[in-house]
C-alpha cells in the first residue's frame, strides 16, 4: 500500500532524513517511532505531498508522490501535529467546509458526515464550537477531517501528544478501530503508544532507520547483537538501537 524509496531530505545544509526505506501494507497500522527532531514529521509531510524530497520517492497505493502527487493526496488522509482547525466553526460546519473544498458531492457528503460523526465519537460536540472543545475533541475532529473524504491511507503525526491518560486511550482504540478499513502510519516518541497500537514499527534516529520490524523482530535482532534479556520489551530494544555506546558504558 506505502512503499517509501530511499528518501534523503535536506533543509539548506541540514541533512533531516538520509536514505529513509520502509513499507506498510494494507490495513497495517506502522509505527514511526523516533525521539524529537528524528525526521518523524519531514518523512509525513513528503509522504502527504507537502514536501519535495531532496531525493528519493514513494508511492501511496500505486501512485508516485511526484509524478501523481493529486491522486496520492485522494488516497490520504492526513492529521498534521496541530490539527488544522477553526476555532468560530462548529464541528459541523468545519467538517462539511473541508468535505466540499475536498470535493464530496452533496449526498456524498451527508454520508461522510454521518460517518465520521459517529466512527470518531463526536455526537457530544457536533453542534459546539472548535474553541469550545477539550483537547481529545480537538484531535477528534482532527482525526475527523483527515477521514471525511475516505481515504484508503491514514497519516497521523502524533495523534496522542498531549492528551490525558483517558483521552489517550480514546485515541488509540479509534486507530485501532479504523485500522479495520485503512492503512495508518502514526509518528510518536512515545515507546508505549506503539506498543498499545502499531502491527510493525519503523525506528528512526538523527534521520535514518535504526531498525524496522514487528517488536518480536526487533527483539531477535538485539538479541542477535548480544542482548542478554530474554524478555525483552520495547524500551529495552529502544535502548539498544539509539544508545548502544551509552549501553556498553554501562555495563562496564
Ligand atoms: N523547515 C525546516 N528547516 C530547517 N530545518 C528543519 C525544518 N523542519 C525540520 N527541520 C529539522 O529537521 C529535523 C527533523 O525534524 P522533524 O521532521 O520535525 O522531526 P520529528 O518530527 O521527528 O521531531 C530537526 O532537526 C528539525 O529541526
Ligand atoms: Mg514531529
Amino acid at each position: 500500500m506505502i512503499d517509501v524509496k530511499d528518501l534523503t531530505m535536506h533543509y539548506g545544509g541540514f541533512v533531516a532524513l538520509t536514505g529513509v526505506s520502509f513499507q506498510a501494507r494494507e490495513k497495517e497500522i506502522l509505527g514511526l517511532l523516533g525521539p524529537n527532531g528524528a525526521g518523524k514529521t519531514t518523512a509525513m509531510r513528503i509522504l502527504t505531498t507537502y514536501l519535495y524530497p531532496t531525493s528519493g520517492t514513494a508511492k501511496v497505493d500505486g501512485h508516485d508522490i511526484l509524478e501523481h502527487p493529486e491522486e496520492v493526496r485522494k488516497r490520504i488522509g492526513y492529521l498534521p501535529e496541530t490539527a488544522p482547525l477553526y476555532p468560530d466553526m462548529q464541528v459541523e460546519e468545519y467538517l462539511q467546509f473541508v468535505g466540499s473544498a475536498r470535493g464530496l458531492s452533496k449526498s456524498a457528503l451527508i454520508a461522510r458526515l454521518r460517518w465520521v460523526r459517529e466512527a470518531c465519537g463526536l455526537e457530544a460536540v457536533w453542534k459546539h464550537t472548535v474553541n469550545e472543545l477539550s483537547k481529545g475533541y480537538r484531535q477528534r475532529t482532527g482525526l475527523a477531517q483527515a477521514l471525511i473524504h475516505d481515504p484508503k491511507v491514514l497519516i497521523l503525526d502524533e495523534p496522542t501528544s498531549g492528551l490525558d491518560p483517558l483521552q489517550i486511550i480514546g485515541i488509540r482504540d479509534l486507530i485501532k478501530q479504523l485500522a479495520k478499513e485503512k492503512t495508518i502510519i502514526f509518528s510518536t516518541h512515545i515507546l508505549q503508544e506503539v506498543e498499545a497500537v502499531a502491527d510493525r514499527v519503523v525506528i528512526i534516529n538523527e534521520g535514518k532507520i535504526v531498525a524496522q520490524g514487528t517488536q518480536k523482530e526487533l527483539a531477535e535482532e538485539v538479541r542477535t547483537r548480544g542482548h542478554q534479556k530474554s524478555d525483552l520489551n520495547l524500551e529495552d530494544i529502544f535502548i539498544s538501537l539509539l544508545m548502544p555506546k551509552k549501553r556498553e558504558k554501562q555495563s562496564v
